[in-house]
């Protein structure tokens, strides 16, 4: 039997602003729970909560204090039984956020492991003496600074590839390993639909731990080679498909970063156990130079289309991919792939046609059915994330120009996508004061505007939902890329032996043309979705205008003289 998340369509929920419902400035779970029929009428199957653990939330909260309670600011453990039961009755199940690579400094493991070098919890993490008073290794913390931390009560090292208060855990451990399973185990009893995986193809390290690579104007050395798809990866998620996993019917996704198409192969295969899909991050660093994020480059149209056919190609049939352009990690993408301005909701729709008609399960981060934009901040104090913090901190010790960084942090930075949901005019997100400022757009960019208005852009996501349900190509048809090396136009075909359809998307504020008979089989040709009322064409030529998307389903084998456009 076909797997049920093979034709779901998930909706990412960033809790802390999503919805607030006590006016403390904070999203919450009763929040949620108050929008529910929103998502249910969006369409969405499945809702990916990001993690509302107990956290002292250095990393909001993708630093756990404890896996088995509730962040206090986001409500109680009924709270979220109540969450699952309410999306339940709705036909929507909850995925929870699973971080295992690290927890909190402040988890009980780590306060054991680092009171004494006998404690037994001390292998629980990765403790390292130091090398002449320096540490360990060179890598570089991804949140900036070493990747290792002093800690004087053991005068030994411990490693934390994000901030200091995120040690890593030592998967090597086998009693380590038991306790996450078992407490994968208490969330499953709970009812949850799945989990998705933060960095879990971080969790095998080389052992040795070598020196990376120091590249051009790094302070550190990167050794994601060593802590990337390491060498017992395989072997631990197949153990935790064996011990708990298998046991239930469940979507699981990891966040994969340097994960290729063809480790992607051997991560979905489903004999393999692994997981279902991935989160690759190779379309996201298309707009950066090689070695960090914040060397921000124009987009290269080409290179992002090759690497979409890359990855349907390489998992057709042999795995399943991901889909999406947003998460609370990544600028928003009308923003930074299309256009914010006069074209904002063109370019917003065209993105979501061009996403949702590739192979694979989409996934729509809160804000983006209502094409929300990046922020610009001027002042530094009101950006709230450890990451952009950090990173400008150690920038301007290595002399760069406070301006510099800041079209950086406006291009690049996680904020962008945490501002409070825009609800309504006056933003509707909180009756306080939120937690980080709302985007003064919420004036004309909210949820009540696209809900009265027949063709915003929710009525494209909502639409592109429906399609999904209903036609079986978008699950199953193979892809092929058409005009590669188009600089403007991202032209696709998806097939089955029945239909043939064809999605043509605008990358631009440039008209084109398409001489349409070149690229359509022989039949009669349906418009299934477009964001502009009518196609332009005249004769033989298809003119694609600014941001313009379109498409076409044909039937195979009728000839092209029954051709008509409806
Ligand atoms: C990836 C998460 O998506 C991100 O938000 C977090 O900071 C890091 N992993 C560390 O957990």
């Amino acid at each position: 039997m076909e797997p049920w998340w093979k034709r779901s369509i998930v909706y990412q929920i960033y809790p802390r602003s999503f919805m607030d419902s006590n006016g403390d400035g904070i999203g919450d779970l009763q929040g949620i729970i108050s929008k529910i029929d929103y998502l249910k009428n969006l369409g969405i199957d499945v809702i990916w909560l990001s993690p509302v653990y107990d956290s002292p939330n250095d990393d909001n909260g993708y630093d756990i204090r404890n896996y088995q309670a509730i962040m206090q600011e986001f409500g109680t453990m009924q709270d979220l039984e109540q969450l699952i039961e309410e999306a339940k009755q709705r036909g929507i199940r909850i995925v929870m956020d699973l971080v295992v690579n690290h927890t909190s400094d402040e988890h009980a493991w780590f306060v054991e492991s680092r009171s004494s070098k006998d404690s037994g919890y001390r292998d629980y993490y990765i403790w390292r003496e130091g090398k002449e008073e320096q540490p360990p290794n060179n890598w570089g913390s991804i949140f900036s600074g070493s990747a290792w931390e002093m800690d004087d009560k053991t005068d030994s090292y411990y490693l934390h590839l994000f901030s200091k208060k995120q040690p890593d855990l030592n998967w090597e451990h086998g009693p380590l390993r038991n306790e996450i399973f078992d407490m994968m185990k208490f969330w499953l009893e709970k009812g949850i639909g799945g989990f998705r995986m933060d960095v879990i193809n971080f969790i095998s390290k080389d052992e040795k731990l070598p020196n990376g690579t120091i590249h051009d104007e790094q302070m550190y050395g990167d050794g994601s080679a060593y802590f990337m798809n390491g060498p017992k990866i395989h072997t631990y998620l197949r153990e935790m498909n064996e011990k708990v996993l298998n046991h239930y019917d469940v979507l699981t996704v990891g966040e994969m970063p340097g994960a290729s198409p063809e480790d992607a192969q051997i991560y979905t295969d489903p004999d393999n156990q692994e997981v279902n899909m991935i989160f690759t991050f190779e379309h996201m660093n298309l707009d950066s130079g090689p070695n960090e994020k914040w060397d921000v480059r124009p987009l290269d149209l080409v290179a992002l289309k090759r690497n979409f056919e890359k990855w349907q190609l390489a998992l057709h049939e042999v795995g399943w991919n991901s889909l999406y352009w947003n998460n609370h990690d990544q600028p928003r993408v009308v923003s930074r792939f299309g256009e914010d301005g006069a074209y904002r909701e063109l370019s917003a729709k065209m993105l979501a046609i061009c996403l949702h008609l590739l192979q694979g399960t989409p996934y729509i981060y809160q804000g983006e059915e209502i094409g929300m934009t990046n922020v610009k901040f001027d002042s530094l104090s009101d950006y709230r994330d450890i990451e952009t913090l950090n990173m400008y901190k150690e920038k301007r010790q290595q002399g760069i120009a406070h301006e510099a960084i800041m079209s950086s942090i406006y291009a690049k930075g996680r904020d962008n996508a945490r501002t409070p949901m825009q609800w309504a005019p006056d933003g509707g997100f909180t009756t306080g004061t939120p937690w980080i400022r709302m985007n003064t757009n919420t004036t004309f960019i909210n949820v009540e505007q696209a809900l009265a208005n027949e063709s915003s852009i929710f009525y494209t996501y909502q639409k592109l939902i429906q399609l999904r349900k209903k036609h079986a190509i978008i699950t199953h048809g193979s892809f092929q890329l058409l005009l590669p090396d188009h600089p403007d136009l991202f032209v696709y075909k998806r097939q089955t032996d029945e239909e043939e359809w064809l999605i043509v998307n605008n990358f631009s504020d440039r008209p084109n043309q398409l001489v349409w008979k070149e690229f359509v089989p022989h039949s009669k040709g349906n418009v299934m979705i477009s964001n502009y009322e009518s196609l332009k064409i005249e004769g033989d030529i298809v003119e694609v205008r600014p941001y313009e998307s379109f498409v076409l389903a044909f039937e195979r084998r009728k000839s092209i003289e029954e051709s008509t456009w409806s």
